[in-house]
Parts: structure tokens; C-alpha cells; sequence
């Protein structure tokens, strides 16, 4: 077994989804029960803090006299350098996304590595000098410290993240350490039988309902749940008026006895005048929950509510202690704290890829793969500012531009997202021999497989231009295209 630190990490889990993949039980501990194990090794997280700043999350030194193999990952390289009397400095270069990754020293973590690789970072402070008995064993072309070990010890510090898929080799790294831990590693899979054996277990005789967006997540949510409990089994659909054209449709097909509830004038009435992103989140999530409490009233057996949750809504909504929240996802912070019916989230521990591997295993139909996932709150935040009927017609006309190239180009189902921001921001133009003054959109167009991290899509130029002539030619009010080219981290994929 390992046991998984978490310093309020955005990728704790992800840290253990990746060991669990290779067939290692990990528990994921608090700092504070860092040490009431014995593991055959221990993974020390990132974290939002700093080492310096006041209350911030750290673990009993005697740890690292256990004899126990530790891989710490950034925040945890920089607490182990801050407790056995390295220097930590906050870092004059940050590093957010990419970065060159050279070897410069020998250490058993990076055996079969090439010297010169690309990894993903995401840190203000960084190591400068090591503790005694550690040297550096890798950097970058920012920082000296991208790597430092003590063999003797065993304790492997990584100021990068070896769990993203970003990183490249990532996956060696941690087989490495699991290697040094004297762990045989061996491939998992998820076992549908036994997700929907589970919830067979929880529902019993009740009935749920489910909330069905046309999303691929809440789809193979609900088609679990329909799987385990049959006709006990109630779908809903609220057409909020926020997602892509043609959703309602698409779910009418899939699941055609839905019950559909029109109400794009409440939440378009409920937006008005909101401005911040996390307020529209919250009014959008309790208005999700509001309808379905309301249609419930009318389901006199229904418990349970099944949500298409999975692991990146969670954490980005801080699912974790320490964690910080990074933005409210509409189905997790969003929920009010009395709702009245019990949540069943069968993804709710699982990432993107997975939940596609699992589609597939449903027999949920291809086109419903390989869509573009649309967030739950759809174009609200994917306009910046108020949500308006123009701005909302605005950002769809050129979102479906988006979209239509991105197919004919063929390139549509190579990546995560393709989509349309409304920027709410006002530039000049030049028609005719008059002059315009609209709105500018972006374009952003992201490669992901698990959300977590991401990098912009490197598009072609005469697609890039064939979508931005479209959209201010076809788009009313819309003076100027722009193309987001910001990694994940620091950029969310979302602008909100
Ligand atoms: P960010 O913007 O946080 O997005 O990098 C990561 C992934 O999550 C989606 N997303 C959401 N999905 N409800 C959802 O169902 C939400 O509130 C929400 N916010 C972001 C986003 O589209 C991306 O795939």
C-alpha cells in the first residue's frame, strides 16, 4: 500500500488514479495522518501554500526516519527542503505549464529516462539550496531544482508533476518509485458489473431521478443507474436555454421518455445583471436543483438524484481540505446545503478517459463518444459579464462556426474542447468604408485527455482564419477574433 499526502492538491487524486491504474492500493491521508501507517511508501502532494505562509500544511519530521521510500511532488519538495534545512526561496520566475526537463545528475527515480523531456510545473517558490545529504539531480531553464534526491534515504523530491499527462515520462517516474518501494505493478480496469452491482445495493427499492444534461457524463451516469434499477429510473431534462443547439433533441432520442422542462426564461431572468463568475454559478446551480425538487414533488418514491459528477468537477470546487477552490462547478458548489434528495454520482471518483472507456463498455453510441463536452453552465460562463438573449444568440452563432469547421477540418474529435467566448470586450472595425464597434470573441481550442491539465490546440493557420472570417461576417456585433493560446495551468479551460 502507499499512502498519498494530500497538501490540498489539484492532482492528489490524479496522483492516486495513476497508481491505482497500475494495480496499487493508495490511501489519501490528511497531512496530520501522515504518519499512523506503515506503507511500503509514501507520495507527499502538491498544494496551494506556501512553506512560508502562516498555518500552512506540513507533517512531523520523524517521517522521514521511517526508512519508508518518499517521492515528494512540488509543495512536498518544498516542505521537505524547508524541514531538513534546505532553503526554499520564493521564485523570482514562476513556472506555470510546460518546461524543458534536463537530467543532470543519477538517480534510480528517473532510470530509463531520456536527459531531456518535457514536464508540466505549476509554482511560485522554488528550492535553492538542498538539504544536507540531497543534491539536484535535475532542471529546467528556469530553475536548478527541478529534481533532488537522497539516495541513502530514499526520498525523491520533483518540483514538477509526474501525474499529469502533460508530463512526458510521467508514468516511468512513479513506476520507478513504485519499483523502489519493492511494488509489482499491473494494469486495472474499471469493472462496470460492480458500479452497477453498487448502486443496486444503495437505491434498493427506491426510485431516482436522473438529471440528463447531453453531456456523455450524465449519459453514462443515468444509463448505470437505468442499468441497476430499470424503470425506477426517472430522467430530466432542463433546457436552460445555455447549452449547444440541438441538445434538447439529442436528448429526446437517447432517452425518450424524459420528462423535459422548458425554462430558459427563469434562468435567463435569474442571470440578469450578474456579473460575477461565481455568482452565475451558484444561481445556476440552485436552479437546477430548485426544478428538480419542484418535479420530484411529483414522484412520491423518488430518494435519490443521479448526477453526472466526475473527479475534475470535484476538486476544481475544492473537494479536498487544503485544497483552494478554483472555480464552483454548477453540480458540486453549486448545490445548495439542504437539498432534499441523496446524490448518486457513480463518476464521481473518475476522470474524462475514463468515463469514455466506460461509455464504450455501455454501448452508448459513437457520436455521443465523440462530442465535445459542454460545461453545466454552459454559455453563461462562456460570456464574460452579463448573460443577455443577444449575447447568448452571439456566442451561439459563433460557437456553431466553431464547431462546424473544427469537423470539416477533421479535427473536431482530436480535441477536448473547441468553443466561442464572448470576451465582453468592445474594438473597433472597419466594413465598408464604415466604422464598427463590437464585441471581441475568442476562440479556444484545447488538447486534454483528463481535464486536468491542458495545451491550446496547435491549429491550422487557414483554419484559423476561415473561422475568424466567418464569425465577423457571419456574427452580428462582432468586431474582432482572437485565439487563446494560455496552457492549463495557468489558464482554466473555461474563461470562467
Ligand atoms: P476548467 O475551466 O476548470 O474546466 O479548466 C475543466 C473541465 O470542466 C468543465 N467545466 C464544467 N463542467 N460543470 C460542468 O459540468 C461546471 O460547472 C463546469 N465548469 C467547467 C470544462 O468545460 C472543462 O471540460
Amino acid at each position: 500500500m502507499v499512502v498519498l499526502v494530500d497538501f490540498g492538491s489539484q492532482t492528489a487524486h490524479l496522483i492516486a488514479r495513476r497508481l491505482r491504474d497500475m494495480g496499487v492500493v493508495v490511501e489519501i491521508v490528511p497531512p496530520e495522518k501522515a504518519m499512523t501507517n506503515t506503507p511500503k511508501g509514501i507520495i507527499f502532494s502538491g498544494g496551494p501554500a506556501s512553506v512560508y505562509s502562516p498555518g500552512a500544511p506540513t507533517v512531523d519530521k520523524k517521517i522521514f526516519d521511517m526508512g519508508i521510500p518518499i517521492l515528494a511532488i512540488c509543495y512536498g519538495m518544498q516542505l521537505t527542503a524547508h524541514l531538513l534545512h534546505g532553503d526554499v526561496k520564493p521564485g523570482k520566475i514562476k513556472e506555470f505549464g510546460p518546461a524543458t526537463f534536463l537530467i543532470n545528475g543519477k538517480t534510480r527515480l528517473f532510470d530509463s529516462l531520456s536527459p531531456r523531456s518535457r514536464v508540466w510545473m505549476s509554482h511560485g517558490d522554488s528550492v535553492v539550496a538542498p538539504p544536507p545529504g540531497f543534491s539536484f539531480v535535475a532542471q529546467t531553464e528556469s530553475i536548478r531544482a527541478a529534481a533532488m534526491t537522497n539516495e541513502v534515504k530514499k526520498i525523491y523530491c520533483v518540483q514538477f508533476h509526474p501525474e499529469v499527462e502533460h508530463t512526458e515520462h510521467g508514468n516511468i517516474i512513479l513506476k520507478n518509485f513504485l519499483a523502489i518501494c519493492g511494488i509489482k505493478t499491473q494494469t486495472k480496469h474499471i469493472d462496470t458489473k460492480e458500479m452497477i452491482q453498487n448502486i443496486k445495493k444503495t437505491v434498493r427499492n427506491s426510485y431516482a431521478i436522473a438529471a440528463v444534461s447531453g453531456g456523455l457524463d450524465s449519459t453514462v451516469a443515468a444509463t448505470l443507474v437505468e442499468k441497476a434499477i430499470g424503470k425506477r429510473l426517472i430522467h430530466i431534462h432542463i433546457e436552460s436555454g445555455l447549452m449547444r443547439e440541438g441538445t434538447t433533441k439529442k436528448v429526446m432520442t437517447f432517452f425518450t421518455n424524459a420528462v423535459i422542462l422548458h425554462k430558459e426564461k427563469e434562468f435567463l431572468a435569474a442571470l440578469k445583471g450578474i456579473t460575477d463568475p461565481e455568482h452565475k454559478r451558484k444561481i445556476i446551480g440552485k436552479l437546477y436543483v430548485d426544478f428538480f425538487e419542484e418535479e420530484v414533488k411529483r414522484f412520491k418514491k423518488v430518494k435519490f438524484l443521479v448526477q453526472g459528477t466526475i473527479y475534475s468537477d470535484v476538486i476544481e470546487s475544492k473537494g479536498t481540505k487544503h485544497a483552494a477552490t478554483i472555480k464552483s462547478h454548477h453540480n458540486v458548489g453549486g448545490l445548495p446545503e439542504k437539498m432534499k434528495l441523496q446524490l448518486i454520482e457513480p463518476l464521481r471518483y473518475l476522470y474524462t478517459d475514463q468515463v469514455r472507456l466506460l461509455a464504450k463498455d455501455l454501448k452508448i453510441p459513437e457520436s455521443f463518444i465523440k462530442e465535445q463536452p459542454h460545461p453545466g453552465p454552459g454559455f453563461a460562463i462562456r460570456i464574460i459579464g452579463e448573460v443577455t438573449k443577444e449575447r447568448l444568440e452571439k456566442v451561439r452563432a459563433a460557437d456553431n462556426i466553431v464547431v462546424e469547421e473544427m469537423k470539416k477540418s477533421l479535427l473536431y474529435e482530436t480535441l477536448l474542447h473547441s468553443f466561442a467566448v464572448a470576451t465582453g470586450i468592445r474594438s473597433t472595425a472597419v466594413r465598408g468604408d464604415g466604422r464598427g464597434y463590437g464585441e471581441v470573441i475568442a476562440i479556444r481550442a484545447v488538447v486534454s485527455r483528463d481535464r486536468m491539465t491542458a495545451t491550446w490546440a496547435e491549429l491550422p493557420y487557414d483554419l484559423l482564419q476561415k473561422m475568424a472570417s466567418r464569425i465577423v461576417n457571419e456574427v452580428p456585433n462582432v468586431s474582432r477574433v482572437v485565439y487563446d493560446i494560455t496552457t492549463k495551468p495557468p489558464g482554466t479551460i473555461e474563461w470562467e
